[in-house]
């Protein structure tokens, strides 16, 4: 089958490998119609996470089954699927209680949690590819309406709309409540989106990307261009001095000034100025125990010094990590079914895979409005 291929940083290629079998009879294999580039991409891509020479990109992946192991009763050969970037077992503890995203056993270095295609998480193919295997498939797939309708939406259902939603969850956003989203990628639009869907009265989102923030603009957001001003302030003021009651961090720990020079702690510190006391941050961008890249001796051993003086001051809770998928694609792909959302409105590409070297340079880049761009097999 032909795949993208990661060979070293900046070197991708779309070649033939081997295609992927049913290797358990828990395993089925997935013809994809839609798999999508993800800002998590690009830590391998730029080098700033290692990732092995030979890998296959790509966990934001959906499509149509075309086989399945003997054990597989639940999903059938034919079935639309969207497959949660985490692969999870389904049996063990984490699983049991809801965290995929830490699930026991699915990682063979014995790491919580697995994924496709991505450092640390297993030896799982990525589907940036024409055909990907899913493990514990009964347990993992999520069923799609058949046919083509509404492609672009359920794409997002793999990764950051639930993402963007886990953010809007653990800053526990909940009806008139003012938020302040920072990143205006795609998982910051995401999250912005579903603090609306959980009733927000007030979204704030920073970015220093025209393009990003005027999407963010078209559901109802209020744009902040921390290139043209100071976030911090304007947040404020735009809450009469309050300060926001819940915080969304979208951006990661290559969070970076308008110059573009990286500050592991900027964002952090930001959203700790203007939550309000007693408020919440959800922190869903990415922050890594071990960066070589980073740009201070600190952050090299992943030691972020924000303030967290304020936090314990302010009485703010703060939690991260990865979002366990499978806690909210299903309500939300029932939102895209009724109408209700649609997150293809963030769709600002859509190549073949013969595209993708391109493509991921671009959107490194975040030239001509790459914001997410769908590849199709
Ligand atoms: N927790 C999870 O399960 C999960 C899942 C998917 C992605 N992620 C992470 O979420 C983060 C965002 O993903 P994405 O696809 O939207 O990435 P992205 O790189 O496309 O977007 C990040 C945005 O942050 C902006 N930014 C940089 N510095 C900033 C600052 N100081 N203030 C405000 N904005 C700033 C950038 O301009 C960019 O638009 C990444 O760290 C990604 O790895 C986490
Ligand atoms: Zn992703
Ligand atoms: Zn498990």
């Amino acid at each position: 089958m032909k795949a993208v291929v990661f060979k070293a940083p900046y070197e991708l290629s779309v070649e033939n490998v081997a295609d992927p079998k049913i290797e358990g009879p828990l395993d089925a294999v997935i013809r994809i119609t839609t798999a999508n580039i993800c800002g998590s991409d690009l830590h391998p891509y730029e080098g700033r996470a290692n990732l092995d020479a030979g890998m296959v990109l790509g966990h934001e992946n959906m499509g149509i089954v075309e086989e399945v192991g003997p054990g597989v009763d639940r999903i059938s050969v034919g079935d639309r699927v969207s497959v949660p970037f985490n692969l999870a077992c389904g049996t063990c503890r984490n699983c049991n209680n809801g965290y995929t995203s830490a699930c026991l056993r699915a990682n063979p270095s014995g790491q919580p949690g697995a994924g496709y295609g991505y450092p640390m998480m297993g030896p799982y193919w990525g589907g940036q590819a024409e055909l990907l295997r899913v493990p514990w498939a009964d347990f993992n797939l999520l069923k799609l309406p058949e046919g083509k309708e509404n492609e672009s939406d359920f794409t997002m259902l793999s990764d950051i709309f639930p993402t963007g939603y886990h953010g809007a969850e653990m800053a526990m956003v909940a009806p008139g409540k003012s938020v302040a989203v920072f990143g205006a990628g795609p998982v910051g639009l995401m999250a912005a989106h579903s603090a609306f869907i959980k009733g927000a009265s007030q979204v704030f989102i920073v970015d220093k990307e025209p393009d990003r923030l005027a999407l963010a603009e078209e559901i109802g957001a209020t744009p902040i261009n921390f290139a043209d001003m100071d976030p911090t302030e304007a947040i404020m003021e735009g809450t009469d001095g309050f300060g926001a009651d819940c915080g969304i961090e979208a951006v990661g720990y290559q969070a970076h000034d308008h110059t573009g020079e990286e500050h592991p702690e900027m964002v952090l510190d930001n959203l700790v100025k203007v939550v309000r006391a007693t408020g919440h941050i959800g922190v869903v961008g990415v922050y890594v125990p071990e960066d070589p890249g980073a740009t201070n001796e600190l952050a090299k051993e992943g030691r972020v010094a924000f303030n967290y003086g304020e936090v314990f001051t302010k009485g703010i809770s703060l939690m991260g990590g990865q979002c366990p998928v499978k806690k909210y694609n299903r309500e939300l792909r029932d939102l895209i079914i009724r109408g209700k959302s649609k997150p293809s409105w963030i769709v600002s590409h859509e190549v073949s895979l013969d595209e993708a070297v391109d493509a991921y340079a671009k959107f490194d880049k975040r030239e001509d409005g790459y914001t997410k761009v769908l590849l199709h097999p």
